[in-house]
């Protein structure tokens, strides 16, 4: 027997799935945000490392704390949306891989890394998480309006002081006016960005 996802569920998290920027008034329960988080945290990451730890944004004083670090662009749809999440990671990961890879003592390969070596494994991973998660927000029915355009070091002093966990991306998340989207932008052939060798 052939396990494929059913059309209507590629439609769902691929298809039709769109980067919204208007947002209904709509709330998102927290069970939901758990829900997601529970499905995002099976994605594969390397040796497990896991290292995407998420800031849900959802009070107005929260909200207030975020907006000076968001580019002008940013700001009106983030002020609006129900749920901002700080898609972050843990440069320090390493603490975790005791519990989370327990077969191998996986905390030396990284222990003793560099830290710009570490940040880099981090981002890597943490952006997979990070896809991971807007794909299930998507599979439970939420809309997600992801977001580079921040100064880092604001939200980190903002949300992570006294960590070691550093903002990678926000996304947006609630249920979008689709009456408002842009049209679809195109996106690249099978030709034009792969190769069979
Ligand atoms: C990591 C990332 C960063 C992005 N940064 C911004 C941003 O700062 N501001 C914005 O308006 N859109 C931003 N976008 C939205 C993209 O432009 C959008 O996802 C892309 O054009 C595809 O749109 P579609 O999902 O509607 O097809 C970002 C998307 C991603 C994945």
């Amino acid at each position: 027997m052939i396990n494929v996802m059913s059309d209507d569920g590629l439609n769902l998290i691929f298809r039709n799935a769109r980067t919204h920027n208007v947002w209904l008034s709509r709330p998102v329960p927290d069970t939901l945000l758990r829900q997601v988080y529970d499905l995002a945290k099976m994605g594969p990451t390397s040796a497990n490392m896991s290292p995407m730890r998420i800031m849900f944004v959802k009070s107005p004083a929260a909200k207030e704390r975020l907006k000076p670090a968001l580019d002008p662009g940013n700001v009106d749809k983030t002020m609006v949306a129900p749920v901002t999440a700080i898609i972050g990671m843990e440069v320090h990961f390493y603490e975790q891989l005791p519990k989370l890879f327990p077969h191998a003592d996986a905390k030396a390969w990284f222990k003793d890394l560099p830290e710009d070596v570490l940040e880099y494994t981090a981002l890597r991973n943490s952006s997979l998480q990070g896809a991971y998660f807007m794909l299930a927000a998507r599979a439970l029915g939420l809309d997600c309006g992801p977001m580079s355009g921040f100064d880092n070091a604001k939200v980190d002093a903002a949300f992570f002081a006294g960590t070691t966990v550093k903002s990678n991306f926000l996304c947006n998340l609630g249920y979008g006016d689709a009456s408002k989207l842009y049209p679809r932008s195109p996106r690249l052939t099978f030709e034009e960005a792969c190769r069979l060798a």
